[in-house]
């Protein structure tokens, strides 16, 4: 695990290397894109970039930031996403996700939530074009790091074709080339975050339609993408793609990207192995007393859509939070599932 800043002698991060692809990226997901389970997308995919849930700036700057910036170089490429609004808080931030080693940082325009909302996080900001393109000037002065912003085509009342191209604009002007637009707009009052990712709805054409009004910036499209044919049409029009819940949900769909978008070989040959090679990181983590449910719950969806994969659910849903639970429950969930 990544918890001290990394340093060379020539003063250079050893994270900054070669820009990471942005082809097939795996969605900040709050509670779920935690280090356990990206270390899972990580044995599945080494390709795919990865994004942490969301840290604000506010945690970061007065909580335990080790904390909170905690990874393993393993997940790399790996990018940090954080909530906030002010600039110099946000720029020590950036600072910060490059000492720690992160590949990219990334600003959240996206989340709907109220609690953040209060906070001038998130979505909101949609609204507040300028203060985005003036953190996100801050950052790209900061950190050497890409500094890229996750988006929605709209908040309710700034929700216009103009709207949207004002925002891009001004965010462009500041420095960003890179934006993740979430293909609908967020409601900010009377729908919950929940509601907010499938209630208003998706309109893929926007997105496409500014990658085609400003080819130089790069465009990754996010929301409601489930198959690798789904995200072959969105990559006619666009630098990337972005999925989240099934991401989530279903795992092992992260075995295919290598080969499939990448022209690599995959990581991974069958699920099982697959968990096995995360033995020895789940060993270490229970040393450190990490509760093994608070792991295995990322593991669920391994075995989605496949026979035995409820029993393999059940028992470690059943087992793992049982104190002194170790590796024997995860052993014993596998030969649940018929090992082909
Ligand atoms: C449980 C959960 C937590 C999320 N947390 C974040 C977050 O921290 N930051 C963010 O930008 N988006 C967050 N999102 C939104 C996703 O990044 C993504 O934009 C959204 O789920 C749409 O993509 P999908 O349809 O592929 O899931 C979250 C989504 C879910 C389901």
């Amino acid at each position: 695990m990544h918890t001290i800043p990394s340093e060379n002698t020539s003063g250079t991060p050893e994270n900054l290397g070669p820009e990471p692809s942005r082809r097939f990226c795996v969605a900040p997901m709050m509670d779920w894109t935690t280090p356990h389970y990206r270390y899972l997308a990580r044995l599945l995919s080494q390709h795919t970039l990865l994004y942490t849930e969301m840290v604000t700036t506010g945690a970061l700057i007065h909580g335990d930031t080790e904390r909170f910036l905690r990874h393993d170089p393993a997940e790399y490429p790996l990018a940090l996403q954080l909530g906030g609004s002010d600039a110099g808080e946000l720029a020590h931030c950036a600072r910060l996700a490059e000492q720690f080693g992160f590949s990219e940082v990334n600003l959240n325009v996206g989340c709907p939530s109220d609690r953040v909302q209060n906070n001038m996080i998130g979505a909101c900001l949609m609204g507040h074009p300028d203060k985005v393109a003036e953190a996100v000037r801050a950052m790209i002065e900061a950190t050497r790091l890409p500094v890229t912003v996750k988006h929605r085509i709209g908040i309710n009342g700034r929700e216009s074709w103009e709207d949207l191209c004002e925002f891009v604009e001004k965010v462009a002007a500041a420095g960003c080339r890179t934006f993740i637009v979430h293909a609908r707009i967020a409601i900010l009052e009377g729908l919950s975050p929940k509601e907010n990712r499938d209630v208003p709805p998706l309109k893929y054409a926007w997105v496409y339609r500014l990658k085609q009004k400003y080819p130089h910036l790069e465009i990754i499209i996010n929301g409601g993408i489930k198959t690798f044919e789904e995200c072959n049409e969105h990559l006619k029009h666009t630098d990337g793609v972005m999925l989240g819940r099934e991401a989530y949900h279903n795992p092992w769909l992260l075995a295919g990207v290598d080969s499939e978008f990448f022209s690599a070989k995959p990581p991974a040959k069958t699920r099982h192995g697959a968990l096995r090679a995360m033995y020895p990181f789940i060993q270490s983590e229970l040393e450190r007393g990490v509760f093994l449910g608070h792991m295995s719950r990322h593991f669920l969806g391994l075995f989605h859509g496949m026979p035995g994969g409820r029993q393999f659910r059940r028992y470690i849903s059943e087992n793992a939070h049982k104190p002194g639970a170790g590796l024997e429950v995860i052993q014993v969930a596998l030969e649940k599932v018929p090992e082909s």
